[in-house]
C-alpha cells in the first residue's frame, strides 16, 4: 500500500518551476531515495511534502488522507517527520535535551512551552529520550552540550530528534553531507535499522553512491522534473542520469 502519494506536484518560484509535475509514491516499509544534482528540486520537493511550502499544483496523500495545504505540525502529527539539510539543533542544550525537544517540536503544544519548562520533563519522556540516544549510538553523549559534539554526531542527533516523535514516514534531507566515508556508512546502517523497526524512509541525497546500498528504489530529479525511477542498478546505468550528473560537473563519487 502506498503510504505517501504525490501527484503532479509542482512549485513555481516566479518563472522558475523548481518542482515540475512530479509524481512520487512511497510504499509502507520502503527506503526510497530522491536524488539529483544540485538545484534539481529535491529540497523544494521535501518542503512541499512536509507542508513547509504550498504546492502551486498537485496533491499529496498520506495514508489515504489528503494532506495538501496542511501546515507542517498538522502533517507531522499524522506521522510524517522530516529533518533539515542544515542542522537545526539547540547548540547550548545537551544532546538529551535536544531529543526531548524532538518529542514536542511537532506537537500542537509547540516548542515554546517545552523551552520554558525544560527542567521538568516527565520521567517517561526522559526514558524515551535515552532510549532513542541508545538506539542511535549517542547515549554516552547524552549530557554533553550539543555544540561540543563533532559534526557527524550532530547530524545523527538531528535524526534522533526526528525519531523521538515516532515517525511513520521519516524524511531525511542530505543526512550524510559533509561526512567521511566511515560516518556516512554508519548513518546508512542506522537508516536500515530504523526501517527494520517499522519506519518508512524517504531520503534526499545528492551523493548517488551513498544511497546505492541503502535504497530499494530511487527517483531521480533534474531541473524539477522526474528524470528516472527504478532500482539503484537501473538508475545508475541510465544514460540520462549519468548525463545529468556529468553535465553539472558534480563529483558523484
Ligand atoms: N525560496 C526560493 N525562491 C526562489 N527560488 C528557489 C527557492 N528555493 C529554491 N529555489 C530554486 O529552485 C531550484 C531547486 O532548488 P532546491 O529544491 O533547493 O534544489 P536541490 O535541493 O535539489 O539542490 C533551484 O533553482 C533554486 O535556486
Ligand atoms: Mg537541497
Amino acid at each position: 500500500m502506498s503510504l505517501l502519494e504525490a501527484r503532479n506536484l509542482t512549485r513555481l518560484f516566479g518563472g522558475l518551476a523548481a518542482v515540475n509535475h512530479v509524481d512520487l509514491s512511497v510504499d509502507e516499509g520502503e527506503i526510497v531515495g530522491l536524488i539529483g544534482p544540485n538545484g534539481a528540486g529535491k529540497t523544494t520537493c521535501f518542503n512541499l511534502l512536509s507542508g513547509f511550502l504550498r504546492p502551486t499544483l498537485g496533491s499529496i496523500v498520506l495514508a489515504g488522507e489528503d494532506i495538501t495545504g496542511l501546515r507542517p505540525h498538522q502533517i507531522a502529527s499524522r506521522g510524517l517527520i522530516r529533518t533539515f539539510q542544515l542542522t537545526t539543533l539547540f547548540q547550548e542544550m545537551t544532546a538529551l535535551e535536544n531529543v526531548l525537544l524532538g518529542l514536542h517540536l511537532h506537537s500542537d503544544k509547540g516548542p515554546r512551552r517545552v523551552l520554558f519548562g525544560r527542567r521538568a520533563f516527565p520521567a517517561d519522556e526522559i526514558a524515551r529520550g535515552r532510549e532513542v540516544l541508545e538506539f542511535t549510538g549517542l547515549v554516552s553523549h547524552a549530557d554533553q552540550l550539543t555544540r561540543n559534539l563533532p559534526h557527524g554526531h550532530q547530524r545523527v542527533l538531528g535524526i534522533a530528534m526526528a525519531l523521538a516523535a515516532r515517525p511513520r514516514l521519516l524524511m531525511l534531507d542530505e543526512p550524510v553531507t559533509g561526512m567521511n566515508l566511515d560516518e556516512s556508512g554508519r548513518v546508512m546502517e542506522l537508516v536500515k535499522t530504523i526501517r527494520g523497526r517499522g519506519t518508512t524512509i524517504l531520503l534526499v541525497e545528492h551523493n548517488m553512491r551513498a544511497v546505492m546500498g541503502t535504497c530499494e528504489r530511487i527517483v531521480v530529479l533534474n531541473f524539477g522534473q522526474k528524470l528516472a525511477e527504478g532500482t539503484p542498478a537501473e538508475v545508475s546505468t541510465s544514460p540520462d542520469v549519468i548525463q545529468a550528473y556529468l553535465g553539472t560537473g558534480v563529483n558523484h563519487a
